[in-house]
This record gives C-alpha cells, sequence and structure tokens, in this order.
C-alpha cells in the first residue's frame, strides 16, 4: 500500500492546519482584495509562493496568469531582491492587478494566446531566464476556438535556457502537467498534491536526455 494511501485519513487535517497556517501568514502581508465580483484570494497557494521566494530568492521569476498571485510573489521579490514578469492575455485583469500595485519590481505584459496543434502558447513572452514560474493561466476564455483543459506550452520556449534548481509551480491544470511531463517530465522532479490541486517540480538535469 502506498504512504498516501496509508496517510489518506489525516489529509484533511492537514489542508485545516496548512489553511492556518496560510491564513495566518498571509496576516502579516499585504493582499490587496478588489471588488466583491473578482474571485477571492486562495491563502494557501499564495503563502505558499510567497514562502518559496523567501526561502529559495530566485532573482527572475516568470508568471502566467496575472491575479493576487503577482501582488503576492512581487512583495516576496521586493524582500529579496529579484523582478517578477507576468504575462496575461486579459488587458482588464492586468489593469486591474496594475492599479493594486505600489512599488513591486514587476512587469506586466500583454499578449495573445496562439493555438498550435495540441497546445497553446502566449505570442509575447519575455526575453528573460527565469529561476522560477508559475504557471496559472492563460483562462480557457482567453484561448481562441478552445475546448477543453488549457494545455499551455509556454514552458517549453525556455527550456533550453533553464538551469537546475529552476522551480516551476503550477495551480491545477493538471492535463497541462501531464503533457509537460510527456514533454520532459523526466529532467524534473514532480510533486503533485491533488487535494491542495497544486504541482511543484524542480528542475534537475539539463542538457540532451
Ligand atoms: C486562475 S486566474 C490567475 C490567478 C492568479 N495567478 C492568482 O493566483 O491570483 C486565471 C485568469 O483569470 C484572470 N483573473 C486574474 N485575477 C482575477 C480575479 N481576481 N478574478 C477573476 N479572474 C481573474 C486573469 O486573466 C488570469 O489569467
Amino acid at each position: 500500500m502506498r504512504l498516501r494511501n496509508l496517510l489518506f485519513p489525516y489529509y484533511p487535517i492537514r489542508d485545516r492546519l496548512l489553511g492556518l497556517w496560510a491564513r495566518r501568514y498571509l496576516s502579516k502581508l499585504n493582499i490587496r482584495k478588489g471588488s466583491a465580483s473578482e474571485l477571492p484570494p486562495k491563502a494557501i497557494d499564495l503563502a505558499l509562493l510567497h514562502r518559496a521566494i523567501i526561502t529559495r530568492r530566485p532573482k527572475v521569476v516568470l508568471e502566467f496568469g496575472v491575479g493576487f498571485s503577482t501582488i503576492i510573489m512581487g512583495q516576496a521579490l521586493k524582500q529579496v531582491g529579484g523582478h517578477l514578469w507576468t504575462v496575461d492575455a486579459s488587458k482588464a485583469w492586468l489593469e486591474n492587478t496594475r492599479a493594486k500595485l505600489t512599488d513591486e519590481p514587476v512587469t506586466l505584459i500583454h499578449s495573445a494566446v496562439q493555438v498550435t496543434g495540441m497546445c497553446h502558447r502566449y505570442v509575447e513572452l519575455p526575453d528573460i531566464v527565469p529561476d522560477m514560474i508559475n504557471l496559472d493561466g492563460p483562462d480557457k476564455s482567453d484561448i481562441p476556438g478552445w475546448d477543453g483543459p488549457p494545455i499551455s506550452a509556454d514552458v517549453l520556449h525556455y527550456l533550453p535556457r533553464l538551469q537546475p534548481g529552476c522551480l516551476l509551480v503550477i495551480d491545477g491544470r493538471f492535463t497541462n502537467v501531464e503533457y509537460l511531463k510527456s514533454m520532459c517530465g523526466s529532467r524534473w522532479e514532480w510533486r503533485r498534491d491533488d487535494r491542495l490541486r497544486r504541482t511543484e517540480a524542480v528542475l534537475k538535469s539539463v542538457g540532451a536526455t
């Protein structure tokens, strides 16, 4: 029997404790909530992203999918001296987030999404070498003619330049996780948490496999 199955009865307790920790963690930060019509911030996701930056101290972070994560990661990067590049297809949500930012080191990029075969990618991608990537976009409604779960190939665009130790965080998007695993899985160490709907992967090696 897998350890995960043995531990299963305790997962609700873990999730509850994690939720308490996340709310406490975020109470010291400034999420800058928006209007009631917005999707609310997800405390655990935001706290884990913030903590990942504080502990790993990346200098260049790339994000697909603007939102509260942009604000929280921007605050963490200001603390550690890094920069965040966030790409999104929605001008309205980019402006919504821009209005909530103050002096965080964040560059917001508007880009259309292009469908290429069985996947899609943003057209405008920043020319950077990220040492952390947060994959949480695009929204399905921003992918022209797309029917089904999002399968972004944007991470693959950066693969030749990524260095070992690069952290990839994927919010939900399990079809996308499986796609990326099939394309470059053996180079990464994967940790998928179905209950938190969150996957983390750390790049182990570069070059030919
Ligand atoms: C899953 S959301 C991205 C959320 C963001 N990464 C975060 O964790 O806060 C996907 C898309 O929804 C849009 N969006 C951003 N903030 C939003 C909000 N508060 N409510 C609804 N949609 C939002 C953006 O266009 C974004 O690409």
